[in-house]
């Protein structure tokens, strides 16, 4: 039977939130090198993802080439896939980039058989430019008519280079970025989409992390295997986040069954960080078979729990505290049923690696500030 692709949320690594535009092909080698050595691979981050600013010109024939700092991609693709990983890659449906390097508008074909060419396995197509506007969101002057045709140029584009990247017969994971214009998740599927943009950028703040992360309520029902919400890349690692907001920030996104690209410069890799990225059974949870996302069940002031059920019948539970202080909580027991779980269920503290034993209407928990307790739940 043919492998469904990313049947569970991909995992991997990519260049943006780290090096930018500054990325070359070393690099790219060098995060290949470390995703082996640090473990990362054989914990499933298997795709590297080149992002926007390996691009250079177009000949005359119209081939797109790497600019100077990828001189020669199929020698970065045979060096990556020998490691057992896969290369991934970027552009936009639009003339140029988000950093104004070439996009493939009117060069689908082409540029989708130039990546199968490569061995390319992910192509990360991102809007910016739109033809010869720019997409942007609604705003007061924009009528309802305009809208809505902007809206079906975007699609009939994502729909283009999915069916170039059909035509080339080989499988390409397809992620779109156009931050949730238009719902997407409501035709993300229709368009090929194994995953989509649901937001705007991520940046190396808690606030941005955790809003981002809040926005996603709702947005359970749209995630199954073989295509998922993407709430973008992961800053674990990245700016000054504390221990606590980098363990909030990837049990979040491993709630949310969220794609897991790690966006930090691995040759810095802490053993703290490695731990976090590593941990078997978080990753357990994002990348759970049963491939249902986390809803919000309960809210008050900056404490959130959030729920998932899981493949062997049990849930996974989020209490996050987003607030400036600790926080002492009790009653944890009366959410229970709405989390799919019952009165005598025990849990499994997942960080600690701790068997809490059956919840009953004494457990409670110490959540320090940006903290959070991700509880595996079973009968
Ligand atoms: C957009 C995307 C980012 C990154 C940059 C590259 O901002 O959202 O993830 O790909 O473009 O220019």
């Amino acid at each position: 039977a043919q492998v469904k692709l990313a049947a569970t949320p991909p995992m991997g690594w990519n260049s943006w939130n780290w090096f930018a535009e500054k990325v070359t092909d070393k690099d790219v080698r060098q995060a290949a090198d470390l995703l082996v050595s640090s473990g990362m691979r054989d914990a499933g981050y298997v795709y590297v993802n080149i992002d926007d600013a390996w691009q250079g010109t177009r000949d005359e024939a119209g081939n797109l080439h790497s600019n100077d700092k990828f001189p020669d991609m199929k020698a970065l693709s045979d060096y990556v896939h020998s490691k057992g990983l896969k290369l991934g890659i970027y552009s936009s449906p639009g003339p140029k980039t988000c950093a104004r390097f070439e996009g493939s508008l009117g060069h689908e074909e082409q540029d989708a058989q130039l990546y199968a060419s490569w061995g390319i396995d992910y192509l990360k197509y991102d809007l910016c430019s739109f033809h010869n506007g720019v997409m942007r969101k609604e705003h007061p002057g924009d009528s309802p008519e305009a809208m809505h045709l902007q809206y079906k140029m975007m699609r009939d584009a994502y729909e283009k280079m999915h069916q170039a990247l059909l035509k080339t017969g080989r499988p390409i994971v397809y992620s779109l970025c156009q931050y949730g214009f238009d719902s997407v998740w409501q035709w993300g599927p229709e368009v090929g989409a194994n995953l989509w943009r649901t937001t705007g950028d991520i940046t190396p703040t808690f606030d941005r992390i955790s809003l981002i992360g809040r926005e996603q309520a709702g947005l359970a029902r749209y995630a199954a295997p073989g295509h998922w919400n993407d709430p973008d890349m992961l800053e674990v690692g990245n700016g000054k986040l504390t221990l606590d907001e980098n363990h909030t920030h990837m049990g979040m996104w491993a709630m949310l069954a969220a794609p897991l690209l790690a966006g930090n410069n691995l040759s810095q890799l802490t053993p703290d960080i490695k731990a976090i990225l590593t941990n078997r059974e978080i990753l357990a949870i994002d990348q759970d078979t049963l491939g249902k996302q986390a809803d919000r069940i309960y809210a008050e002031g900056p404490i959130e729990i959030w729920a998932r059920p899981l493949a062997d019948g049990g849930s996974a539970l989020a209490i996050f505290n987003f607030g400036e202080q600790r926080c002492y909580l009790r009653g944890i027991s009366l959410h229970l049923e709405q989390a799919g779980a019952f009165r005598g269920w025990s849990a499994r503290d997942v960080w600690a690696a701790k068997e809490l034993g059956p919840i009953d209407d004494s457990t409670h928990f110490t959540i320090p500030r940006h903290g959070s307790v991700i509880l595996r739940l079973s009968k």
